[in-house]
């Protein structure tokens, strides 16, 4: 039975599930961020990819960058196992906690997003981390939660568990969240639940203001979860219809729970001088398909061995070497492209990733960006009820 502590909550700042977090999309405008590139070789599986090492020194220069240029917030993944190949996508990749601590050190304006496992993470250790984040950042932090996605990553170190199915995993999170929210506003927390207890459990300090939760569950359990906890979440699909339908539904979800969701979509953009040259670039990326790195991340992703090497939909997509859906085109094309997308879908944001961050940015700064703006004005009140 779950005991409840008797401790006054601490109130933060808006109430509820307020989105009031000072981002565009709380006036009507639209989140712009970047997933930085902290694992090497970005999310492009090919050894014609520009050289992204995933290094601090190149993620501290695209954060600094992303200030300067005006994007909305950074945010890190968490990564415990490459995938081999020629490339050896993603063999090295930073922590992603630490990697945000020491970028929102750095930083002043953009939103700092860290990406915690479930799985991996007590409760208590990431109340206090993200509590510790959210005072570095001077109330910038945000969670990304994640349930697990990669067996192989969890299985190396003895963590995944075949008990807990997919769908039960995301009822693990439920308590996790559940027990880390109680930790941000409550002095002492006993919690008797079926996958975590805690006696008494203390942490401060509190955070400032609830620290702005996202999620990417794409599952139906993991879009319900998302409706329920969530402040934004990654949706994606294979195209605007399927997109659009996921971001309507999320959106009818939390409202159905008594909140609201924003949502954001995930896109790589390749950007040249004309479609063309984009086209051009694209291709040569292709060109160095890294099929024994496609193949590991098919064994991650506990896809059988029997599958592996056939060509089906996930090969055909990964040939094309992006691991993520992309825009390829000039800049004019794909700002136009963009706000096709925002518009249709109905999203809240978009988070960018680029072959060359540091190349393509200031291009996506100059040439996109202000179309966008200028496209979604932030208004004057409060867009969401909170
Ligand atoms: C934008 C985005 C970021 C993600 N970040 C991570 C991550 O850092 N680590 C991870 O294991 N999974 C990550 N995922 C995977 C999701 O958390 C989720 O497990 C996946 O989309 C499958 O959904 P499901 O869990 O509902 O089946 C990410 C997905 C997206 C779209």
């Amino acid at each position: 039975m779950t005991q409840i502590a008797e401790a006054e909550p601490v109130q933060f700042k808006g109430s509820g599930n307020r989105l009031d977090f000072g981002l565009p999309s709380d006036l009507g405008g639209k989140d712009l961020g970047v997933f930085l590139p902290m694992a090497n070789g970005g999310w492009i599986l090919s050894t014609n990819a520009p050289l992204l090492d995933g290094s601090y020194e190149y993620n501290h220069k695209v954060a600094i960058l992303a200030e300067e240029i005006g994007l909305d917030f950074i945010m890190s993944m968490a990564k415990w196992r490459g995938y081999g190949g020629v490339t050896q996508q993603w063999h090295s990749a930073l922590d992603s906690q630490i990697l945000m601590a020491a970028l929102a050190a750095v930083t002043k304006r953009v939103k700092v997003l860290t990406t915690v496992h479930t799985l991996l993470q007590n409760p208590a250790v990431t109340a206090k981390m993200i509590a510790t984040l959210d005072q570095i950042s001077n109330g910038r932090a945000g969670l990304n939660i994640v349930t697990g996605a990669y067996k192989g990553e969890f299985e190396q170190m003895h963590a995944w568990r075949d008990t807990v199915g997919h769908d039960e995993r995301y009822d693990l999170a439920e308590e996790w969240i559940t027990i880390i929210k109680r930790l941000w506003t409550e002095e002492s927390v006993t919690f008797n639940g079926k996958y975590f207890q805690m006696d008494d459990c203390q942490s401060a300090p509190k955070p400032r203001r609830q620290p702005f939760l996202v999620c990417a569950g794409t599952s139906e359990r993991g879009i319900r979860f998302t409706a329920e906890t969530a402040d934004a979440m990654f949706a994606g699909g294979k195209d605007d219809h399927e997109l659009a339908h996921i971001s309507n539904s999320v959106k009818a979800m939390a409202r159905g729970a008594g909140r609201s969701i924003k949502t954001y979509t995930m896109m790589n953009l390749v950007i040249g001088d004309t479609d063309a040259a984009a086209e051009a670039e694209a291709d040569h990326f292709r060109a160095g398909f890294d099929f024994e790195a496609c193949k590991g991340m098919m064994r991650a992703y506990g896809l059988l061995d029997a599958e592996i090497g056939k060509e089906n939909s996930f090969v055909q997509n990964a040939r094309s070497s992006f691991m993520s859906a992309r825009i390829i085109g000039s800049a004019e094309t794909v700002a136009t492209r963009l706000i096709e997308m925002i518009e249709y879908c109905d999203l809240d944001g978009v988070m960018l990733i680029f072959p060359d961050y540091l190349k393509s940015m200031p291009v996506f700064a100059r040439e996109i960006m202000p179309r966008i703006r200028a496209r979604f004005p932030e208004k004057a009140e409060l867009t969401y009820a909170v």
